[in-house]
């Protein structure tokens, strides 16, 4: 059925020629496309969405033919992101297309990772198993692995490629008189927080977590001093901010000078922004793989690395 597309602003190629290979974006998620497909010096075609009224998507993709789709979304707020996906993979593979990467900086549903309470859905799994049948490729930025220590263990039916963007935080340490002392506020923070520190030759700090609740945490510092330091607070993720805002006050309470926070993946639930700022936190800086104005990396030059 025609519809008009939404986004009408959103450049779409038209010549009529089949594409070896180019970089495929979604409305929300166009300018982080467009500069992948600049670093990969690639076409950078539009798929168009359409949602009817009662919440099915139609998804349309570009009529030139494309044999190596490299498809370019983010999965945060995943739900109707995942069906999307599959009615794109599908409908690129009727029209031709051989192979298809998916480029999803921020990759969802990898906290649940176990049976918590019997009855669980082992989201990884069942996620990461979708996945490999929509695609040939995944890369991505910083999954979040708890238990299991490596995406391919994780998803073991897909190729997978797992880049970090701790590479890119340099120039933010960089920012503060004296060197920062960088700050993970759990155990699992410990593996960027370590490369980091060695990479810059920084102090650096693990404290232990404790979380009762989807808000609810409390953070405990080691005992070292953190007086008069420029604190630096590092994690892979910030959903509802509580982590990053317990972390804080604690520093704080211990004498910090500054509170400041790197994430690589924003997703910013609900009030989480203003949470962080009133526990002391001075500036939050994020990389672009979740669109907001705390975005300070760009990973297109990253993931393009990658895929050359
Ligand atoms: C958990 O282990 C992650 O690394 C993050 O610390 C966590 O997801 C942050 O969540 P929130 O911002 O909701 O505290």
């Amino acid at each position: 059925m025609p519809f008009t597309a939404p986004h009408a602003s959103h450049p779409i190629t038209t010549e009529r020629m089949n594409d070896h290979c180019c970089v495929l974006s979604f409305p929300e998620y166009v300018d982080a496309a467009q500069r992948l497909a600049a670093a990969l010096r690639l076409p950078c075609r539009a798929i168009d969405l359409h949602r009817f009224p009662d919440g099915e998507s139609c998804v349309r993709v570009p009529s030139t033919p494309v044999e190596h789709a490299i498809l370019c979304r983010s999965l945060f707020s995943p739900n109707d992101k995942l069906i999307e996906l599959m009615l794109t993979s599908a409908t690129l593979r009727d029209r031709g297309t051989v192979r298809i990467t998916l480029v999803a900086p921020y990759l969802c549903y990898m906290r649940q990772d176990a049976e918590f309470y019997p009855g669980d859905a082992i989201s990884q799994k069942i996620i990461g198993a979708f996945l490999a049948q929509q695609v040939d490729t995944l890369i991505t930025v910083d999954p979040h692995l708890h238990r299991v220590h490596a995406l391919e263990h994780a998803i073991p039916a897909l190729r997978t490629v797992t880049l970090s963007a701790t590479t890119l935080f340099g120039p933010c340490l960089r920012e503060h008189a004296e060197p920062p002392l960088l700050l993970g506020p759990d155990r699992e923070s410990e593996q960027w927080v370590r490369t980091i520190a060695q990479a810059h030759d920084l102090d650096f700090a693990i404290a232990q977590k404790d979380r009762s609740g989807d808000t609810s945490v409390r953070v405990e510092l080691p005992s070292r001093s953190f007086k008069n330091r420029d604190v630096v607070l590092i994690d892979d993720v910030i959903s509802t901010g509580r982590t990053l805002a317990a972390a804080a006050q604690q520093a704080m309470r211990a004498g910090a000078r500054s509170v400041r926070a790197l994430a690589t993946h924003g997703v910013f639930v609900e009030d989480a922004e203003a949470f962080m700022r009133n526990a002391g936190i001075q500036d939050v800086w994020t990389s672009d793989s979740i669109p907001h104005h705390s975005n300070r990396f760009a990973l297109a030059e990253l993931i393009a690395a990658a895929i050359d």
